[in-house]
């Protein structure tokens, strides 16, 4: 059955964890479509686990569109989320909604994510007017790398925990279907979740929100150059990978690889008329 954001407002009243993973490919997300993801979402994250950026800032509208278009294409029941990269809503409510529209025009995507809080709640409801649903995105915003001074968690001190209570209040009213709170303590992430009527999707926030979400490639251990402390490893495919290739480089210079089995036959008439 196909997921919607009707779905995932239901699922959050009775209680039934959402799950949402990014893939940024066909294979990918037809594999977890298959598996039963409620949500996929196409994350800027790419810029790092698939393009090698250090961050995320380089991404581009260009880079977004490409790789939701290979998502939607794999998918059929998960609600694909297609993220809005650094510099295509920030700088004016024009641009926001002409870069949401060309996500789900081009991108066919069902949703869109977007960064912030308050400041870009003039965005999330013109987008939202222009019939394009929205997750935000609040705590720990990596397009804000820069303005944060580092990767870190968010709304620890009581002034920064209000205000993260009233960044989740202002992006419901905003008209938001979801939020994603990032790298926020579990404790305040519970208490937004008890506080505002739309779905809570955590990744580094506890057990206390609607849903998790997790970038796939920390989850199964292929992404290597670091693991954050909010990531379970749920499978080593990096391990199964290196097996893969390993035995693959072993089996052509031994010769062995391919076999009777992966070749194509011809004649001995035809072969013996080629001498
Ligand atoms: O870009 C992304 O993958 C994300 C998730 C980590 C929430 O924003």
């Amino acid at each position: 059955m196909k997921n919607t954001v009707a779905t995932l407002k239901q699922q959050k009243l009775d209680g039934d964890k959402i799950t949402m993973l990014t893939a940024y490919d066909y294979s990918t997300a037809k594999l977890m479509d298959e598996v039963g993801v409620n949500t996929i979402l196409v994350g800027d994250s790419l810029g790092m686990t698939m393009l090698g950026y250090e961050d995320t800032l380089s991404v581009t509208m260009e880079d977004m569109i490409h790789h939701t278009a290979a998502v939607a294409r794999g998918t059929k029941n998960a609600l694909v989320v297609g993220d809005m990269p650094f510099m295509s809503y920030q700088t004016s409510v024009y641009d926001a909604v002409v870069n949401a529209g060309r996500l789900m025009k081009e991108g066919r995507c069902q949703a869109v994510k977007l960064e912030g809080g308050a400041a870009v709640c003039p965005q999330i409801k013109a987008i939202v007017e222009a019939s394009i649903p929205v997750v935000a995105h609040i705590g720990l915003t990596p397009q804000s790398v820069n303005a944060f001074g580092g990767f870190k968690v968010q709304g620890k001190s009581e002034e920064a925990a209000k205000k993260l209570i009233e960044e989740a209040k202002a992006v419901e009213e905003a008209g938001a279907f979801a939020v994603v709170l990032e790298c926020v303590p579990g404790k305040l992430a519970k208490i937004i979740s008890e506080t505002i009527s739309i779905p809570t999707i955590g990744i580094g926030a506890g057990n206390g929100c609607d849903g998790q979400v997790l970038v796939y490639q920390d989850m199964l251990a292929i992404f290597s150059d670091f693991k954050p402390k909010f990531v379970k490893r749920f499978a080593d495919v990096g391990a199964a990978m290196r097996e893969g290739i390993a035995g693959y480089i072993e089996e052509v210079k031994a010769g062995t690889f391919p076999a009777e089995e992966h070749t194509f036959k011809i004649s001995d008439d035809v072969i013996n008329k080629l001498y």
